[in-house]
């Protein structure tokens, strides 16, 4: 007998951006959203960080499941090639995916999981990687979907919410992490509203939210970033809910920039703020946000809109692409293990003891 809960949420279950099929991995290509669906062929690991570089895949969680399968491809190449399929054969394929981007921490320890499983292997270290990067998949799809109901259980009915970047189908394995918790909140009919930030400069809210929210026919508004602050004084948004790409052992939590300025101003205007993230993106061993590398990336991005300068030439751009919250500012992080409320350095070690 199907459980009616969760086939209410098949339906906002839809999108799978990383597919392996037949030897390659096809990526579903997020700089072409929302104006075209087309895929990126994978066919080894230099393939896979280069994808990762440029944000054709992009999301904590989905760069760690395409890492993964980066070393399969790879491995792969080798055992055709006639070489043993080894932890030091790999090496440097584990080097450059790492070196890829260095905020979200799912990248390295996707790569870790997978460096494990290859070292335990016995007989076919091939077949053991592959299971290892379906495995990290498939964990990752059922974490979102206790993740969305752990969530909505802090949500009132009739709430606003508004969310930053993109947390969906696009940045994981499916469903999402704080838009998973939208969209049970949604099917749950507690949330009525949700407002999307555009997520200058690489628009993730305005391309890629926005185009899982109305596939989902989700009520959903875009804001200009800066309009955030003014929408929580308006009273019409109860809860921010973003993502992680890093929480430190303390429970401040890196996210894409602007995450830092909507906990302030939530904090300001008595609007609640929720982390969601795997246990994945849990670097317990960094003990507190400052240690946490912050991306920065090309000026050009920030000085340009879809390839197109928009300020005068010979100006110059800081571009970092994540900050950090305090765990001060944070009522709530949802992981897969349970919730943290108030989180700090004691609620993380509480769920870090359950692994
Ligand atoms: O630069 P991006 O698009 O990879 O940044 C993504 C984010 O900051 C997300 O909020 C975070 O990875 C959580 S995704 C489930």
């Amino acid at each position: 007998m199907p459980d009616p809960a969760s086939a209410s949420l098949d339906r906002h279950d839809t999108i799978r951006a990383v597919i392996h099929v037949d030897g390659a991995l096809r990526l579903l290509d997020q700089r072409e959203l929302p104006f075209a669906e087309t895929f990126v062929e994978c066919r080894n690991a230099p393939d896979v960080a280069k994808a990762i570089k440029d944000l054709v895949v992009r999301g904590a969680p989905a760069i760690g499941i395409a890492a993964a399968w980066g070393v399969v491809l790879q491995a792969a190449l080798l055992a055709g090639a006639g070489h043993a399929v080894t932890v030091a054969a790999l090496a440097s394929t584990f080097d450059a995916l790492n070196a890829a981007r260095p905020t979200a921490v799912n990248l390295a320890w996707a790569l870790a999981r997978m460096r494990g499983a290859l070292a335990l292997a016995k007989t076919d270290p091939l077949a053991a990687l592959a299971a290892e990067a379906r495995a990290i998949q498939d964990e990752d799809l059922a974490a979102n979907r206790k993740m969305g109901g752990i969530g909505a259980g802090f949500l009132d009915r009739g709430s606003g919410v508004l969310t930053h970047c993109n947390t969906g189908s696009l940045a994981t394995a499916g469903f999402g992490t704080a838009l998973g918790v939208i969209r049970a909140g949604f099917a749950d009919r507690k949330i009525v509203q949700v407002y999307a930030g555009e997520t200058r400069p690489w628009l993730q809210g305005a391309r890629l939210t926005m185009w899982e929210l109305v596939r989902d026919q989700i009520p959903a508004k875009l804001i200009a970033d800066s309009a955030a602050s003014h929408l929580m004084k308006s009273g019409a948004v109860q809860w921010v809910i973003v993502g992680a790409d890093r929480i430190a052992a303390n429970g401040d939590a890196a996210n894409k920039i602007g995450t830092y300025q909507l906990a302030i101003a939530a904090k300001r205007h008595g609007v609640r703020f929720m982390v969601v993230a795997p246990w994945s993106t849990v670097d317990m061993a960094t003990k507190r946000g400052d240690d946490i590398e912050i991306e920065l990336r090309d000026p050009a991005e920030l000085l340009s809109i879809s390839g197109r300068r928009m300020v005068v030439d010979g100006a110059d751009a800081w571009n970092p692409v994540f900050d950090v919250t305090p765990a001060e500012l944070i009522d709530v992080i949802v992981t897969e293990r349970g919730a943290i409320e108030r989180p700090g350095e004691a609620g993380m070690a509480r769920l870090a003891a359950l692994g």
